[in-house]
């Protein structure tokens, strides 16, 4: 056989778990249909595309600076294609800005990429498009994970974001080909599986066919009932959903990672209204005190947006306070950012970005000072870790509330799950020496 030296493409993921996953969706078909194989060195790539987000502005800025620049230091001859948020955004006007792009496909057409590479000056973005139905190939477990797609799209219309105008209406994946992915997986050698959706929890609202009733906390209990599945983990979720019936399923199944994402956004039930987030601050915190009271060692990360539009001290002071009864063990947070499209970039009464900017600091120094309290009560605390990484003669893993945890101990536990106890713990990562 003649040895044809294979393609390689890069590829550069900006943005949400959602992204990273339709990233390696991209390369699979890459590599399955068109020989390709992935490359770190762009100079060294015949394709290169950057999977982007537009969530806030200062990415897309970022992206014509990034495509210049890869545009000046790629191999002759080889392709640049833009996918993602952004891509369905700007659609055409990507290629008018920089004519060197060849091809732009958006977040809900991933499984277009074989065609749109071969089409110079191709714009896939339909956002009605049903990619629900599409399998992709193999692959896509590493360190024994993988993650799964449940659903596309999101159907919640949260004033200040782009999300359902990128990625179009939430369409549910058929359950049994979810159930099927995790069997795949399992064979492929994958212990901890991620579902992903951009409204997850929300799962089972629309299928694009004919499908059996099925709701989240059912669709938990069905992966986890698959024969090789370890953990199972999931995001994005949205506090709205979180029902008594998913907190008990949460609790008490032994194979759900003992983490949630609960994004707040404001603390405060006037700007959670003019959000249109559905839920107030009396109710998201009933939920946190749910949760903690169901699973005390549960770890709770959140999403804060502080100088919305009409934001005022007093409205700050109860994002402060949530902050303060929740003790988030992770928050990513985040100065308001107008985006087109949204409802939010038309309000009046926007906040001096000077203003946002102290707030933000405020909210992340305090949000330090907890996190430091929190590491100091690990110490001494004994916890099941999963390794999956090797370093150093050092076993590397996650406890089911995904704390970072590090200890020597021997290469056989690499893959399985030893007893540890912690001896120093930081904020994001703990020290500690396995007991059995
Ligand atoms: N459900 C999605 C949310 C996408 S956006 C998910 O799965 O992650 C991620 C986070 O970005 C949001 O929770 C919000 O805190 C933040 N965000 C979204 N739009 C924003 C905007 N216009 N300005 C600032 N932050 C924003
Ligand atoms: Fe965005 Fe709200 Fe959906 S934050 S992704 S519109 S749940």
């Amino acid at each position: 056989m003649k040895n044809i030296e294979k393609k390689r493409v890069f590829i550069e993921t900006l943005g949400c778990a959602m992204n990273h996953k339709d990233s390696a969706n991209i390369l699979s078909q890459l590599e399955e249909r068109e020989g390709y194989s992935k490359t770190e060195t762009i100079e060294d790539a015949d394709l290169i595309i950057i999977n982007t987000c537009s969530v806030r502005e200062k990415p897309v800025h970022k992206l014509f600076s990034e495509l210049g620049q890869f545009n000046r230091i790629k191999k002759a001859g080889a392709k640049i294609g833009v996918a993602g948020c952004t891509a369905s955004h700007l659609g055409r006007e990507i290629i008018k800005k920089a004519p060197y792009v060849d091809f732009v496909l958006g977040a809900r057409n991933v499984s277009k990429i074989t065609d749109v590479i071969h089409r110079k000056g191709a714009v896939e973005i339909d956002i009605n498009y049903d990619d629900s139905l599409y399998s992709f190939g193999d692959g896509g477990v590493a360190d024994f994970k993988k993650m799964i797609n449940i659903s596309i799209g999101c159907d919640k219309k949260c004033t200040f974001c782009i999300v359902p105008h990128t990625r179009g209406t939430e369409i549910s994946i058929p359950s049994e080909m979810i159930l099927d992915e995790v069997k795949r997986g399992v064979d492929e050698g994958a212990k901890e599986f991620l579902l992903l959706g951009q409204n997850v929890n929300n799962y089972g609202r629309r299928f694009s066919t004919e499908h059996k009733k099925m709701d989240f906390t059912q669709l938990l209990r069905e992966v986890t009932e698959i024969n090789g599945v370890e953990r199972v983990r999931f995001t994005s979720p949205h506090p709205l959903h979180m029902d008594n019936e998913f907190i008990e399923e949460f609790a008490s199944n032994p194979k759900i990672a003992k983490s949630i994402h609960m994004p707040l956004q404001s603390g405060s039930t006037e700007i959670l209204k003019a959000m249109k987030r559905g839920y107030s601050k009396e109710w998201f915190l009933d939920r946190v005190e749910r949760v903690r009271s169901a699973v005390p060692d549960v770890a709770i990360s959140t999403d804060i947006i502080v100088g919305f539009p009409g934001e005022s001290e007093d409205n700050f002071q109860d994002t402060m306070e949530v902050l303060e009864i929740a003790r988030f063990e992770q928050m990513f947070s985040f100065k308001y950012s107008p985006r087109p499209m949204t409802e939010a970039s038309n309000f009046k009464d926007s906040i001096p970005d000077e203003v946002a900017g102290e707030r933000l600091k405020r909210l992340q120094a305090r949000h330090l000072k907890i996190l430091e309290e929190i590491a100091q009560s690990k110490v001494g605390k004994i916890y099941d870790v999963f390794f999956d990484i090797e370093d150093n003669g050092c076993l590397i893993g996650r406890n089911s509330a995904g704390l970072l945890i590090k200890s020597r101990g021997d290469r056989s536990l690499l893959g399985k799950v030893g007893r540890v106890k912690i001896i120093e713990s930081g904020r994001t990562s703990a020290k500690g020496e396995v007991i059995s």
